[in-house]
């Protein structure tokens, strides 16, 4: 039997078991996992809406998720037959893993492949809301400039100040070997101290979030998205902030409540931001739109090729490993 429902596939899908790909994916990955699979792909890369994922779903042994698309417990509830959920990201917040685990079905991630390229972005945003680049580049490209004015455009410096991490794992590390070449102070606070050695690597110093607060010129954020971490950093947090300091997150949206950063940002309570997500993406609250102090962009931390074919590789694998063999590396489940 030949099954040509991805557009511009046909393959033969004899006994193969049924997968799902819930957006556009690189058409290698496609062609790699259709050796294995019947597979169903969505590459007009329209997200489905929550009904269509439950119909996509009820025949499917295995769904490989793009672009944080929610598989939430009424689509587990759905899908009678699925074994393997491999998020393509190294963020699973999207997954309801709990209810996955209760039936069993293998969850997987990404982690590892995208720390470098997204520490960049976090850099990127850092350089871009510390001297208003897009503020800046929109105000050149109005036409509007007439003449360098000396003591206007003016922004802060990057170079020699201190740089505070908050969640210090791949991704934070990664942030923090880059300060080096900047000539910064690190300081990071984390759930758990990290070992003497990496903070040589580093160079960074352990110190209580409050005091991270403080300190730092930059803060910037580095854990995943949990219960836990909601709204990590609200009104409280950002009062004990520099009025100079500048937030950056290229981490999950709800870790920092959105309503308290625009007061802030309005108020100057706090210079400027740098933000690559968002509580209820893609809707972005208009507020956002209004500041002129804050860059926004449309959570591409782990955006280059490179990076993203690595990803889809290493969920690929781990959605023919979970099916072929019933475990799979880069598990979450608890
Ligand atoms: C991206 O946000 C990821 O979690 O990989």
């Amino acid at each position: 039997m030949l099954n040509s429902n991805i557009r511009g596939f046909a393959f033969d899908t004899e006994m193969k078991p049924k997968i799902l790909i819930t957006r556009e994916l690189f058409p290698q990955t496609l062609a790699t996992l259709a050796q294995h699979f019947d597979v169903s792909g969505n590459q007009d890369d329209v997200p489905f809406t929550a009904q269509q994922m439950m119909q996509h779903l009820a025949d499917k042994a295995g769904v490989l998720v793009v672009g944080g698309d929610r598989i939430d417990a009424a689509a587990i509830a759905a899908a009678p037959q699925l074994k393997v959920i491999a998020n393509c990201a190294v963020g699973y917040n999207n997954v309801d893993v709990a209810a996955a685990s209760a039936r069993r079905i293998l969850v997987t991630n990404t982690p590892g492949v995208l720390d470098e390229t997204t520490a960049d972005l976090t850099w990127a945003l850092m350089f871009a809301a510390a001297r208003g680049v897009t503020e800046r580049e929109r105000f050149v490209r109005s036409g509007k400039w007439e003449s360098i004015r000396f003591i206007r455009n003016l922004g802060l410096d990057v170079h020699g100040a201190t740089l505070g991490i908050i969640g210090m794992g791949r991704i934070g590390q990664a942030v923090a070997r880059r300060a080096a070449g900047f000539n910064m102070r690190v300081i990071y606070s984390n759930r758990a101290r990290l070992g003497s050695d990496i903070e040589r690597a580093c160079n960074a110093s352990y110190v209580e979030k409050a005091e991270l607060l403080r300190q730092a010129d930059f803060v910037t954020l580095h854990m995943p998205y949990s219960a836990e971490n909601h709204h990590l950093i609200g009104a409280k947090e950002i009062a004990l902030m520099q009025p100079s300091a500048v937030l950056i997150n290229a981490a999950r949206g709800g870790i920092v409540d959105e309503l308290a950063l625009i007061d802030a940002l309005k108020n100057k309570r706090i210079a400027a931001a740098g933000i690559d997500v968002f509580e209820n993406e893609p809707k972005v609250r208009p507020e956002f739109f209004a500041l002129d102090n804050v860059v926004l962009l449309p959570h591409i931390g782990s955006a280059t090729t490179g990076t993203r074919r690595k990803m889809a590789d290493l969920a690929a694998q781990n959605l023919i490993a979970g099916l072929t063999t019933g475990t799979a590396p880069n598990l979450v489940n608890g």
